[in-house]
């Protein structure tokens, strides 16, 4: 990248995170509150004719309002498969996904779900796919359109708007998702390995926006990842997986005081120090 394209997009950088000091933003405000998610010995199989998989067997968990979990363990071991069952997307085997004390039956639209792969409608354009959720669920106080636009800015999307999925590379494609699942202003954010196609640094950035949109909005967020460092980075808890299937082998604490930040200054050592107590966790068959 020449000098002039490095500063073009640092500034660019820089205006998404002055975007997200905006008080336009405060319409991420008024999300409902949901008190707490509970999985009590939730276990999922997968029965057809010939065969049948246990993905999750005997899963308890309890995560609380404003929290941002992580969830990490082996390809395979159940990740997307407990973020279906808290979205309402499945119904449990075995065991209760409650939200508020209520059980999970059907998606909710206080919970937002992003997931593995964009899934963008082709035939919409970007801001069409952002606005989609906003003319399924009920209506909100204010235009959808102005917080779609505000987004897609902060998310580096600005000029794209008009689009088609197509025409995006795969980590825009997966921007465009972020923003679609934010412009509801759910209470909860159910995401699964959100950031995996996107380029080191991009990466990092989003990562500390979504804590940015986390602390100063109190959103609720499930978060599976393959990085360790991202949960490390993200996350309050991050509950380790057994291989498949899955269940709950540990839940470490991240104490690491926030903003969390990688780069210089960062809290790189704490950072490396969770990260390999995770990683022995997850080696450990
Ligand atoms: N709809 C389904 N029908 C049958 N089997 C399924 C279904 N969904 C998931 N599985 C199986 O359940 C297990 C867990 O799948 P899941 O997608 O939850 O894993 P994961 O931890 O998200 O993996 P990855 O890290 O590769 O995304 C896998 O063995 C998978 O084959
Ligand atoms: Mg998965």
């Amino acid at each position: 990248m020449d000098r002039g394209a490095q500063v073009s997009e640092r500034l660019r950088s820089e205006e998404r995170l002055a975007l997200l000091d905006s008080p336009k933003l405060s319409r991420l405000d008024g999300a409902i509150g949901i008190r707490v998610i509970t999985l009590e010995g939730v276990s999922q199989s997968f029965t057809s004719k010939r065969t049948s998989i246990d993905a999750l067997t005997n899963v308890d968990l309890t995560i609380t309002d404003g929290e941002c979990v992580a969830v990490i363990g082996r390809s395979g071991c159940g990740k997307s498969t407990l973020l279906r069952l808290v979205a309402g997307l499945l119904t449990p085997s075995r065991g209760t996904v409650r939200i508020d004390g209520t059980p999970v039956t059907a998606p909710r639209p206080d919970v937002a779900m992003m997931f593995q792969r964009p899934a963008l409608l082709p035939w919409r354009t970007v801001l069409q796919n952002v606005l989609l959720p906003t003319e399924i669920g009920g209506r909100r106080p204010g235009d959808p359109r102005d917080l779609a636009h505000e987004l897609l800015a902060l998310a580096g999307l600005r000029g794209f708007e008009k689009r088609l999925p197509h025409e995006l590379s795969g980590g825009m494609q997966q921007r465009v998702a972020l923003c679609r699942a934010l412009v509801v202003r759910p209470a909860v954010l159910l995401m699964d390995e959100p950031f995996s196609a996107l380029d080191a640094l991009t990466r990092t950035e989003l990562g500390e926006e979504l804590q940015r949109v986390h602390m100063e909005r109190g959103t609720t967020i499930v978060l599976v990842t393959h990085s360790i460092e991202e949960a490390v980075l993200l996350a309050d808890r991050v509950v380790v997986l057994s291989p498949r299937p899955g269940r709950v082998r540990e839940i470490v604490d991240v104490k690491i005081p926030r903003p969390r930040e990688l780069g210089p200054n960062g809290h790189l050592v704490e950072v490396a120090e969770t990260g390999a107590v995770l990683h022995e966790l997850l080696a450990d068959r």
